[in-house]
């Protein structure tokens, strides 16, 4: 009679066992499942979800208009200030190689004393340490001559 007893105790405890067993399984295989399904969520491709997301009908109301994009560079007092912060302030921000500094009136006074055209001169093609474009050959002339300006109008 205990025998039995604890036999059949012991094969509930099995049943039991496997019983939590299988429910473990489940949820971690769900949650296995899940974690797929996010990953595969995170690889869907922008296109591919406007495509199923789009209207059914599109109404068609004419040509979309074009938006220009504004120049990056402008040959215009903006585009001298740009030039000189990315090419000419390398050098000229802080004087190096005895350039006449940014904002210097000091320095520049002399310079300018040899004429605008005589700067632009030495900017386009170079002048002793001064290299030619201020190093960067794809600067237009116009370029060139707005950062003169812009320098000049820093240095009064
Ligand atoms: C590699 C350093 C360097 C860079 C970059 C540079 N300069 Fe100069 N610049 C100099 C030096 C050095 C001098 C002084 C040359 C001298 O007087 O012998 C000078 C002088 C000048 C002068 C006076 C020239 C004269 O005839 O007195 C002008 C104008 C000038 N630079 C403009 C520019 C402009 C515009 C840029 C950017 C497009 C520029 N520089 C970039 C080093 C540089």
């Amino acid at each position: 009679m205990d025998t039995q007893k604890s036999s059949k105790f012991f094969v509930g405890s099995i049943v039991i066992f496997l019983i939590l067993f299988l429910l473990v399984k489940v949820i971690l295989s769900t949650m296995l499942d899940m974690g797929k399904s996010a990953v595969a969520a995170d690889s869907m491709v922008a296109e591919d979800v406007a495509e199923r997301i789009k209207p059914v009908a599109q109404v068609y109301v004419g040509e979309a208009p074009v938006v220009e994009a504004a120049p990056v560079v402008e040959a215009s007092s903006g585009g001298g200030a740009q030039v000189v912060t990315q090419v000419c302030a390398l050098c000229h921000s802080t004087g190096m190689m005895s350039s006449p500094k940014l904002g210097s009136a000091d320095d520049w006074a002399p310079r300018i004393e040899k004429g605008i055209d005589v700067l632009y001169e030495s900017a386009i093609n170079g002048f002793n340490m001064m290299p030619a474009r201020g190093g960067r050959p794809s600067l237009s002339d116009d370029e060139v001559k707005a950062a003169v300006d812009h320098m000049l109008s820093q240095a009064k």
